[in-house]
């Protein structure tokens, strides 16, 4: 007959974090055993009592059950939490003079609509035309041909596609930059805004100080062989809330001037009535 383990307060992590390194792959068993160890380090640090971790229970089930494709309530959670931000530095320790990554946020959707240099993202929705355009280019200069930018934003209301019900591709796109590496999108200025309030992590936000407000930007994906994979965002210089995005996503790198500029010729080589916007970046892409 087996005998009964009988743990203890002192003895519990210990027998956890045994049975946890049987896992087959090494790197889960090492995921595994830490995990283990640092969950029950903070109910010890806390005091966890049965009703605070029942509590979290359900904070944790009601994200679950608010999550589909288009609500990623583990991601925001993720993001508020310092955790992406943590987790995208870890793994994009890119040169100094390469552009930096940032938080791929819960609204992005894949197979964007691709589109030609200068090509219109936000057909026809309301807001101030913007021209977003520079270069694609590597650490010495050269320029990257046939990088693929894949382009997301918020709409005039701070809203995403994935917010709304809609049918069509809404101010997303995929550009591909030219042989001399430039690329120009043609799209409205985005708004900042806040994140989703209607759920758990809204419903937790709500019971701090902590402004849910994240400062006006525009999503980039950029993959071409051989350079690292880049997601980052241009933020708009002078917008609220660049020193207290709630997701911790701004680097002043990113940080980049909307220029006013009257009637006349526009940077993709064609002309507007009426008064514009223009964002001049150049992506500078870490070679793998
Ligand atoms: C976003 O920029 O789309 C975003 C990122 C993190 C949380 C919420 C929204
Ligand atoms: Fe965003």
């Amino acid at each position: 007959m087996t005998q009964p383990t009988t743990v203890s307060e002192e003895t519990i992590t210990d027998v956890a974090v045994a049975r946890w390194a049987t896992a087959h792959d090494p790197r889960t068993a090492e995921l595994m055993t830490a995990l283990v160890r640092h969950l029950h380090a903070f109910a010890r640090e806390t005091g966890l009592t049965e009703a605070e971790w029942m509590a979290a229970i359900g904070w944790l089930n009601a994200t679950g059950q608010i999550s589909n494709p288009k609500r990623e309530e583990f991601i925001l959670a993720s993001d508020v939490l310092g955790l992406s931000m943590l987790v995208v530095e870890q793994n994009h320790r890119f040169d100094p003079d390469a552009t930096p990554a940032t938080v791929l946020g819960p609204f992005y959707i894949e197979d964007s609509p691709e589109m030609n240099y200068g090509g219109d993202m936000s057909d026809g929705l309301p807001g101030d035309p913007l021209y977003v355009h520079g270069t694609v280019r590597s650490l010495d200069g050269t320029p990257v041909p046939g990088a693929v930018l894949d382009v997301w934003q918020s709409d005039a209301d701070g809203a995403y596609e994935a917010q709304l019900d809609v049918d069509e591709a809404r101010l997303r796109a995929r550009y591909t930059s030219l042989d001399d590496g430039s690329y120009c999108v043609r799209t409205i200025a985005p708004l900042g805004y806040a994140i989703p309030m209607d759920g758990p992590v809204g419903d937790l936000i709500g019971r701090t100080d902590i402004r849910p407000m994240r400062p006006a930007h525009i999503h980039f994906m950029l993959a071409v062989p051989g350079f690292e994979p880049l997601i980052t965002h241009l933020f708009r210089e002078g917008a609220d809330h660049l020193d207290d995005d709630v997701v911790h996503g701004v680097k002043q790198e990113l940080v980049v001037a909307f220029t006013e500029h009257g009637p006349g010729p526009t940077p993709d080589g064609g002309h507007r009535d009426t008064p514009w916007l223009e964002a001049r970046y150049d992506f500078v892409l870490q070679p793998t």
